[in-house]
């Protein structure tokens, strides 16, 4: 990671047919973890998010509450999705909206472009569309419903029926760009991650590439075809223009130029949109293609994706109102390798509360700050003659700080936390072996205690500057009490372990306090 150098990461948008679960949430921290990264590793960082709120799925969702689609996708906006963002403690430089003018006016200059440059035509298409995915499914992508739907094909992810559709449409010359498609992937071995991902997608291509049908009649809560208003433009090629309309794109070439390209952060359902559809869109209007595309897994409830529409979603504040976001965003990014599917359960996120939060790095901080106030008055000492206990913590610091980095830059960002909290348990192991409360007892041990308080003061200021991405709540906190200067966001992350230690320490409030059963 160079000083300066632009570091773009998105989120999907989100459908706001309905109100965010953990799954969506799930994708927001990750991504805002690796945003809150680059941006303390110097990077010109701007992390994005937002709603995708055309379509027919949202159209008839605002049909069955009896209001209009503005009306509905407004209040979803303002009520459910603006809030979870303060929820999960999300550091967002933009949020775009699919029915922002900015949005809207410059994906009907995109296509246009496409137009003019003989990329589309017309044609007339039949095929099964689901409308929860809001895309046409080849027969494989089917199985035999259950339940209700018994005797019909039902999409593998809804398990809802799929519709049959007839349209006269506008098609986009996909097809044209399966060569250099796969050229891109095997050039570029990260273009899509992790490897189960991009085999995925590799295959997909090789099996032959359709052309994409890009409008639609029957319905019209879309972006008007700009040469023929009787169409509008599929909800899918609309979204994943966000990503360019939000940076500039046929508004600020200046603004495009320093942004362009992004990384995307995507859940594994919608991969192939992502590092098929949206790289050949590109390709097609002359523009670069994303620097990395990353599907994460999903979070499980009984073995199949959480999802509102199977009744299984759990709302983020049910975790957040008793745990807060810190220990949200540390779990699901501590607990689930990223990339991996994860199942979410109660017990082992009160386990992980308890045991690594609370025990493990909020007790440490508690004990230090405590011992600098009682054995000096609260004026962080400095480290005498090291003894290889110290050097040990020292040089752990920095290769933590080096191998957090190096799994961040591959976005293994489980990884990035596991090798923190090497740091965390060498600490805890230190402070137990120096036992500094039996030094305090004697004054002749009096450098070898300021020794030692010094040495983990220096620790935690470490572990404040390298865990602010994940637990950004608690580790302000720390950096406060640990008299460090400024906001500890504005540490470089990259020169952690630089640190050695403020003037003076200020009481702190338990970073992660006991949590009483509710006793249901
Ligand atoms: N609107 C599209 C994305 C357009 S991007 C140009 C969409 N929206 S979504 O609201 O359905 O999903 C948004 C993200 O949430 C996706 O990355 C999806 O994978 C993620 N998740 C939804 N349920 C999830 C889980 N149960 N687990 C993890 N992530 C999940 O798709």
């Amino acid at each position: 990671m160079s000083d300066g150098s632009s570091f773009y990461i998105t989120t999907p948008i989100f459908y706001v047919n309905d109100v965010p679960h953990i799954g969506h949430a799930y994708t927001e921290v990750a991504a805002d973890v690796l945003a809150r990264w680059h941006r303390q590793s110097g990077d010109d960082t701007w992390s994005l998010t937002g709603t995708d709120e055309h379509g027919q799925k949202i159209l008839r969702t605002a049909t069955a509450n009896g209001v209009t689609p503005k009306e509905w996708v407004d209040k979803l906006v303002a009520e459910a999705w603006k809030p979870l963002l303060e929820i999960v403690d999300l550091s967002n430089d933009d949020f775009i909206r699919t029915t922002d003018e900015r949005h809207e006016t410059n994906v009907q200059k995109f296509l246009q472009h496409l137009y003019d440059a003989g990329h589309i035509y017309t044609g007339e298409f039949q095929g099964y569309y689901c409308v929860g995915c809001e895309e046409y499914k080849q027969p494989g992508d089917l199985v035999d419903g259950e339940g209700d739907y018994e005797g019909q094909k039902v999409c593998a992810i809804h398990s809802k029926p799929v519709e049959l559709l007839n349209e006269k449409n506008y098609f986009f010359r996909m097809s044209a760009f399966a060569d250099q498609l796969l050229a891109l992937y095997e050039e570029r071995p990260d273009f899509v991650q992790p490897e189960s991902a991009r085999n995925e997608v590799v295959s997909f291509v090789k099996s032959g590439l359709a052309d994409l049908s890009i409008s639609r009649t029957s319905f019209d809560w879309g972006v008007k075809v700009p040469w023929d208003e009787s169409h509008v433009v599929y909800v899918w090629f609309d979204a994943l223009l966000n990503y360019i309309t939000a940076v500039g794109y046929g508004a600020d070439d200046e603004e495009f130029a320093r942004r362009w390209p992004a990384t995307h952060i995507v859940g594994k359902d919608i991969l192939r949109f992502h590092a098929v559809i949206w790289p050949a869109m590109l390709l097609a209007a002359g523009l670069e293609v994303p620097k990395q595309v990353f599907g994460h897994g999903w979070l499980l409830v009984g073995g199949e994706k959480m999802s509102k529409s199977k009744l299984t979603g759990i709302a983020p504040s049910q975790i957040i109102d008793t745990f807060g976001s810190d220990a949200f965003r540390y779990y699901f990014l501590r607990a689930i390798s990223f990339g991996q599917d994860g199942s979410f359960s109660w017990e082992d996120l009160a386990a992980r509360y308890q045991a690594e939060l609370a025990n493990g790095f909020g007790n440490l901080a508690s004990r230090v700050i405590a011992m600098v106030s009682r054995y000096c008055d609260g004026v962080i000492p400095t480290a005498g003659g090291l003894t290889p206990a110290e050097e040990a913590i020292v040089a752990l610091e920095r290769s933590v700080t080096d191998a957090a980095s190096e799994a961040i830059s591959r976005l293994a960002i489980h990884e990035a936390i596991a090798s923190i909290w090497e740091l965390v348990d060498a600490l805890n192991l230190y402070i137990t072996e120096q036992e500094p409360w039996a030094l305090a007892k004697d004054p002749a041990n009096r450098a070898r205690l300021e020794t030692v308080l010094a040495t983990v003061v220096r620790g935690l200021g470490t572990l404040a500057v390298l865990l602010s991405p994940v637990t950004p709540k608690a580790t302000a906190k720390l950096w406060t009490a640990l008299g460090g200067e400024g906001s500890v966001t504005d540490q470089r992350i990259d020169r952690a372990w630089e640190w050695t230690g403020g003037a003076s320490v200020a009481p702190l409030e338990a970073l992660f306090p006991r949590i009483e059963a509710s006793g249901e």
